[in-house]
């Protein structure tokens, strides 16, 4: 299928991503982090309130007493009976979009009604991501190094030439240690590892595989792309403090299981769109010329052939 044939959801999710990567545009570089992330959700959630499908938003801002907008549960769309759960992160990496530094995204994702792990009770997961070459190579529950030396064994290349993505947080500090001890090159980025998990899934794109803990919520998201990829991913959810763990075990969440991809989302139909707000490793930031924004997307459809990067200009409001 051609993009000129992509169906409604996708491209009002394409519009969304986009609207909400140009609202944060005028905070890029401020400082204010929490001006960036509203100005994005406020963005996304209008241009979400006219789209031409019904969703419900399974991975959102949170509680919708903490989260007036795009809060779990919240129903998206101009009122159609929702078919879709969605995944938004209006702004992944807000802290390198208040730095102006690189790295920086807006991101929806979607499944089929009911097909989407609902974690919301965990913030953090413990993930492994690769492309296909690591399906039933690479496992969760090996060691990094096993993990890089059966990588680069089945990519047919040395060690030392795999690149591996972990964020840079004390939680992963041995992780990091294993893998600078292997011979492989770690990637090392501070926030935002939707774009690091999503380019590990891609077979080209300079990062062979994403380890570590990061996001839970960023961790489904990132799933709905693997699965259009035809990438290999695992998790375990990993609450992070006694109170978290009090929360997730309350909620009934199973800590010792290894969610294979399919556990995170299910179905036939899957939707990813990426839209760049900073440079980064799969698109171009915004830039700014004198008649608007231009902007690009990485977009991915379980319809499509194959992924799209786009560029739209995008008219400054006065
Ligand atoms: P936000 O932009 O929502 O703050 O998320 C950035 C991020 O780096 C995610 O990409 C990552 O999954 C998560 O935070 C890691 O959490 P923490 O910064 O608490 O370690």
């Amino acid at each position: 299928m051609k993009l000129n044939d992509v169906g409604q959801p996708t491209l009002d999710m394409f519009a969304a991503a986009v609207a909400a990567a140009a609202g944060a545009w005028p905070l890029v570089g401020s400082g204010d982090k929490l001006g960036v992330d509203e100005a994005a959700v406020n963005a996304m959630r209008s241009s979400l309130k006219t789209a031409d499908f019904g969703g419900i938003v399974v991975i959102g801002e949170g509680e919708k007493d903490e989260a007036p907008m795009l809060f779990n549960g919240e129903l998206v769309g101009a009122g159609m009976r929702p078919e879709w759960d969605i995944a938004v992160d209006p702004i992944d990496g807000t802290a390198l979009a208040a730095e102006g530094v690189e790295g920086a995204v807006s991101v929806i994702a979607a499944a089929e009604r009911g097909k989407m792990l609902d974690c919301k009770d965990v913030y953090y997961m413990k993930k492994l991501v690769t492309d296909a070459a690591g399906i039933g190579v690479c496992d969760i529950d090996m060691t990094p190094t096993e993990n890089i030396i059966a990588l680069a064994a089945a990519k047919e290349i040395a060690v030392t030439d795999l690149r591996v993505a972990v964020i840079n947080k004390e939680r992963n500090r041995d992780v990091i240690a294993e893998v600078e001890a292997s011979g492989a090159t770690w990637v090392s980025f501070d926030e935002g590892d939707v774009a690091m998990a999503v380019a590990a899934a891609t077979g080209d794109s300079g990062i062979d595989m994403l380890i570590g803990v990061g996001g839970c919520p960023e961790g489904i998201v990132t799933a709905c792309a693997v699965q259009i990829l035809g990438g290999h991913m695992q998790g375990r959810l990993a609450p992070s403090n006694p109170d978290e763990l009090e929360r997730a075990l309350d909620a009934g969440y199973d800590l010792e299981k290894k969610l294979e991809l399919n556990d995170m989302v299910w179905g036939e139909r899957f939707i990813f769109v990426l839209t760049g707000v900073t440079d980064g490793l799969l698109v171009r930031g915004i830039r700014e010329g004198d008649d608007g924004l231009e902007v690009q997307t990485f977009l991915l459809d379980s319809d499509l052939d194959e992924g799209h990067i786009l560029d739209v200009r995008v008219e400054l409001e006065d």
